[in-house]
C-alpha cells in the first residue's frame, strides 16, 4: 500500500508541473532572471510544453506578478502559461529558504503608482500592499486580500482574518519574517519584522505609509504593536 501511494504521489507531482504556453502571443521570452530587464535565454511558441521547476513573485506583467522557472533554467512570466485562472502558485518557490526575512531595503515595486491596485488587490503605497509584497516575494506564500478565504482588507482586519485561517498563528512574540500589527490608528497598521532583539524586547520593522506613501524602518518595543501574525507555521 505504501508503495502504491508513493507511486501515485509521484505521478501527481509530475503531472502537476506540466503546462503549456498559451496563445496570448505567438512567441514569448524566457529570461535569465524574473524580470524584463534581464537577458533573453530562449523563446517559446504558443503550445510549447513548459515544465515549471519553481516560481517566484517578481515584476508585474499585466496583472501577473508570478514568474515560472522552466526546464531551460530561464524565467517566463506566468501571464503566458496555462496554469489556470486562480493566479495561485503551482510549484515551490525558487528563492524562499526558511524564515530569512531578507535585506532591509526599499524594493517596493509600485512606489511610482500610488493609489492604483497591486497584484494582490491592495491600494498601492499603503502599508498592507508593502507587506503583501514581502510575504509573496520573501516567503513564497501566495498572499492576497482574500488569503485562505478570509478578509485581509485594512490592517485592522488582519488579526481576525489570521485567527480564522488554518495554520496561521497570532501571538505577542515577534519572529523574523512575521507581520507586526496594531489597531491604534483608524485603519490599523501592519509592518514586516526584519529583526528581533529577544533580550531587550525590541523589534526592527520595515513599513510603508507611516511617512505618507514612503518606506521607513524603525526599532521599537515589542508592545508598540498589538500582535504578531505568523503566516509560515515553521516560525
Ligand atoms: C531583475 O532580475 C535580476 C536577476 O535576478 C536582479 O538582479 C535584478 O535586481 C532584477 N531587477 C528588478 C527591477 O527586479
Ligand atoms: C496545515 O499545515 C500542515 C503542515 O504543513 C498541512 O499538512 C496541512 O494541510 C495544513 N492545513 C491547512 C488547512 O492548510
Amino acid at each position: 500500500m505504501k508503495f502504491s501511494s508513493v507511486f501515485n504521489a509521484m505521478l501527481l507531482s509530475t503531472a502537476a508541473h506540466a503546462y503549456y504556453v498559451n496563445d496570448l502571443s505567438s512567441s514569448v521570452n524566457c529570461r535569465e532572471g524574473p524580470n524584463t530587464t534581464t537577458a533573453l535565454v530562449k523563446q517559446y511558441k504558443a503550445g510549447d510544453f513548459i515544465d515549471i521547476k519553481c516560481q517566484v513573485s517578481s515584476q508585474r506583467v499585466f496583472d501577473y506578478a508570478i514568474w515560472d522557472k522552466t526546464q531551460d533554467n530561464c524565467y517566463l512570466t506566468d501571464y503566458y502559461v496555462e496554469t489556470g485562472m486562480s493566479s495561485n502558485y503551482v510549484a515551490r518557490n525558487c528563492l524562499y529558504h526558511g524564515s530569512n526575512p531578507g535585506h532591509a531595503v526599499d524594493d517596493y515595486r509600485y512606489k511610482d503608482q500610488c493609489d492604483e491596485v497591486d497584484p494582490w488587490n491592495y491600494y498601492i503605497c499603503q502599508c498592507v500592499s508593502f507587506v503583501a509584497q514581502r510575504i509573496n516575494e520573501r516567503q513564497g506564500i501566495y498572499f492576497t486580500n482574500r488569503y485562505k478565504g478570509q478578509i485581509w482588507g485594512n490592517a485592522n482586519e488582519w488579526v481576525d482574518a489570521a485567527r480564522n485561517s488554518p495554520n496561521v498563528t497570532v501571538d505577542l512574540v515577534p519572529k523574523k519574517g512575521c507581520v507586526a500589527q496594531h489597531s491604534r490608528s483608524k485603519l490599523g497598521h501592519v509592518a514586516w519584522v526584519h529583526d528581533v532583539d529577544y533580550k531587550r524586547k525590541l523589534v526592527t520593522i520595515e513599513q510603508y505609509n507611516v511617512i505618507p506613501h514612503k518606506y521607513s524602518m524603525e526599532t521599537v518595543a515589542w508592545d508598540a504593536f498589538d500582535y504578531y501574525i505568523h503566516l509560515d507555521c515553521d516560525h
